[in-house]
């Protein structure tokens, strides 16, 4: 049987017409069954929903028209166990999931669960990915704010913005992903132009703290030199993310090969051509050697084909580097 504080939350989002808090509890109810092992009770509860919703379709709350082409929105498909991650980052990332879902137990008690995560590191090692995963696990839309847009294209009323999609966290509940952060996160004492960053900041770090929404905020950057050290006091979690150890590229490698990996590879070799490429570069190798295989028709992914995709995205790294 669902828990107390399921069925309190359950009947209070139904009172306060929160028909997609509604939706994401009553989902709760039904994986907390299954865990239960009571898996025809989840089963029915999860067809109940899917065909109402069917009926109802979601619930779509406009978006204010000035923010069309700031927040884009999806519905991301990726799942956590996807990621490939040190265990130390994907135990932060369980434990957001997990006061999310237990939060009102948690607000019994005059605590909120923890929804503010700031992931910093080199482009490629799986920020977005992380926020497209987490929403997908919580059943939450993906609203990504391309923050270096909104700072170029309205500059002046910057502020104004952030506010406007700040207001919008409280109205739809959501993961809400600040891209390429360090575009108003920069230090507050680099007085970089005529104090206007300095005000976006100001404003930013008002907002966050003044939240009180339901929404998980995530902010991403590469850039962690620039981040203000008062802004990453106002996040609940910072993850440090960086390029894959030797075993996160076998690991990687082998999820993306699935079933082309050939049976001649040679680990040692492919892990060293692979060193220093990001999980971004390494899924890119193994795809591109996969679409030779298929063109082929071999449907295998040998090691000199995989040893030559791999040295094709080590070469254009390099390239860009400026090195021969
Ligand atoms: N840790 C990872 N585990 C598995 N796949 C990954 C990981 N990181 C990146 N990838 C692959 O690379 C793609 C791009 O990664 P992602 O967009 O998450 O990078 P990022 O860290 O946000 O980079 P940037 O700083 O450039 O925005 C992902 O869609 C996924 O296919
Ligand atoms: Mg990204």
């Amino acid at each position: 049987m669902a828990t107390g504080d399921q069925l309190k939350s359950l009947i209070r989002s139904h009172y306060s017409d929160q028909s997609e808090r509604f939706y994401t509890l009553a989902l709760q109810v039904a994986a907390y069954e299954a865990k239960l092992g009571h898996v025809a009770l989840a089963h029915d509860i999860k067809q109940i929903l899917d065909t109402e919703r069917k009926k109802n379709g979601p619930q779509i709350i406009p978006f204010p028209q000035d923010l069309k082409g700031l927040v884009l929105t999806e519905e991301p498909e990726v799942l956590l166990s996807s990621l490939v991650i040190p265990e130390s980052l994907f135990e932060r990332i369980h434990l957001l999931v997990h006061e999310y879902r237990q939060q009102e137990k948690l607000k019994a008690y005059g605590l909120s669960n923890r929804r503010k995560m700031l992931l910093i590191g080199p482009p490629g090692t799986g920020k977005t990915m992380t926020a497209r995963a987490l929403a997908r696990e919580l059943h939450l839309n993906l609203n990504t704010i391309q923050v270096d847009r909104l700072v170029t294209k309205f500059m002046g009323e910057t502020s104004a913005k952030l506010r406007q999609i700040f207001d919008l966290m409280q109205q739809i509940s959501g993961v809400y992903l600040f891209d390429e952060f360090d575009a108003i996160g920069g230090e507050r004492s680099l007085d970089n132009d005529v104090g206007e960053m300095r005000r976006v900041l100001n404003a930013f770090l008002q907002f966050i703290e003044q939240d009180t929404s339901d929404s998980i905020i995530i902010a991403a950057t590469n850039n962690p030199r620039l981040l203000d050290q008062a802004l990453i006091r106002r996040f609940d979690d910072v993850l440090y993310y960086n390029t894959p150890t030797a075993e996160e590229r076998k690991h990687l490698t082998e999820n993306v090969l699935n079933t082309f990996k050939g049976s001649d590879l040679i680990w040692n070799d492919i892990l060293s051509e692979s060193e220093g490429l990001s999980h971004a570069e390494i899924d890119i190798a193994c795809r591109d050697s996969i679409k030779i295989a298929i063109l082929n028709d071999t449907n295998k992914v040998n090691h000199d084909l995989l040893m030559k995709t791999i040295q094709n995205r080590q070469n254009a790294r390099k390239g860009m580097k400026g090195e021969s």
